[in-house]
């Protein structure tokens, strides 16, 4: 077997991984007093979806990486649209057919199984794609030129991706890489066996140059925080620290720094970047 295919597996069986341990995190972080505060992080990209779902030329739409399928439902329950959701874990995507199903959404969202790299579509066939959290794991696959492909013209580009502009962030993933794998297991993204998955991290720059240059117009851009992050990962960390902390100081804090980023320099440092493009 060459290197480049056990990579490309492993990374499958990786993710199929993940999202089981995702969802053991996100119960034990949903268990706390301070859950309303982690919703701050998922409710903007959510508003995002829900907004484009509703667009009158949105008929029909696409998510790329898909993973359980959070936001692809979420455009779903516009009940205007269909959408279809790919990922290449299985595994997240029989978690996603089963949430479409509890939330009577069979019909209007479907899940498949597939590699980004083949995109078995029809081209044109979509006015509108979503992509969140998956270029950073491509290794430089051109994932746009697909994308391309398969969107009409004048279709909407939902591109939400983690960048390493905060120097705070390159270097917790440095850290994290030499900690032992108890603790990766603990705090971080990956699954079971601490193994962190192929990234490729890149500047706000870089992305928007990588979008602009693949024929996109950017109309609309947004920069996420980091502190919710660094507050999540304190609490998988020492989950007793929660105690000490009041939810009411988390929102001020978070609120504080929610203004920076828009308006001051200090929007360098934001954690990921969101942009919303029209295919020219
Ligand atoms: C960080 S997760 C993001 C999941 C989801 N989009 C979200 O924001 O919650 C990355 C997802 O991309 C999927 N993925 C990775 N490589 C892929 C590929 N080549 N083709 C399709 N999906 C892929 C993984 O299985 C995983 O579900």
């Amino acid at each position: 077997m060459t290197k480049k295919l056990h990579n490309e597996i492993a990374q499958k069986e990786f993710f199929d991984d993940w999202v089981q341990k995702k969802d053991e995190d996100l119960k034990r972080l949903r268990a706390m007093p301070h859950s309303r505060f982690f919703e701050l992080y998922y409710s903007p990209l959510k508003d995002s979806v829900v907004q484009l779902a509703n667009k009158e030329s949105v008929r029909l739409m696409l998510e790329l990486g898909c993973g359980d399928g959070d936001y692809t439902l979420s455009a779903a329950e516009t009940f205007k649209i269909s959408i279809i959701g790919m990922d290449i874990s299985k595994i997240s995507v029989r978690w996603a057919k089963r949430k479409a199903m509890l939330r009577n959404l069979s019909g209007k969202a479907e899940f498949v199984v597939g590699d980004t790299k083949y995109l078995p579509f029809r081209s044109g066939a979509f006015d509108s794609v979503m992509i969140f959290g998956l270029v950073h794991h491509l290794s430089g696959f051109d994932v746009l030129q697909e994308v391309s492909k398969v969107m009409r013209k004048e279709g909407f580009l939902l591109v939400f991706e983690m960048v390493s502009n905060n120097p705070v962030i390159p270097i917790g993933a440095r850290f994290l890489s030499l900690s032992p794998k108890s603790l990766r297991i603990r705090i971080l993204d990956v699954g079971h066996s601490g193994e962190i998955p192929t990234t490729f991290s890149f500047r706000v720059d870089t992305l928007r140059n990588y979008i602009e240059t693949r024929g996109f117009k950017i109309i609309k851009e947004e920069r996420e925080q980091l502190f919710i992050f660094l507050i999540w990962y304190l609490f998988m960390l020492i989950p007793q620290v929660h105690r000490l902390v009041p939810v009411r100081i988390l929102f001020a804090l978070s609120k504080i720094e929610k203004y920076l980023l828009e308006n001051t320099p200090m929007r360098e440092l934001c954690r990921s970047f969101m942009s919303l493009s029209i295919r020219q």
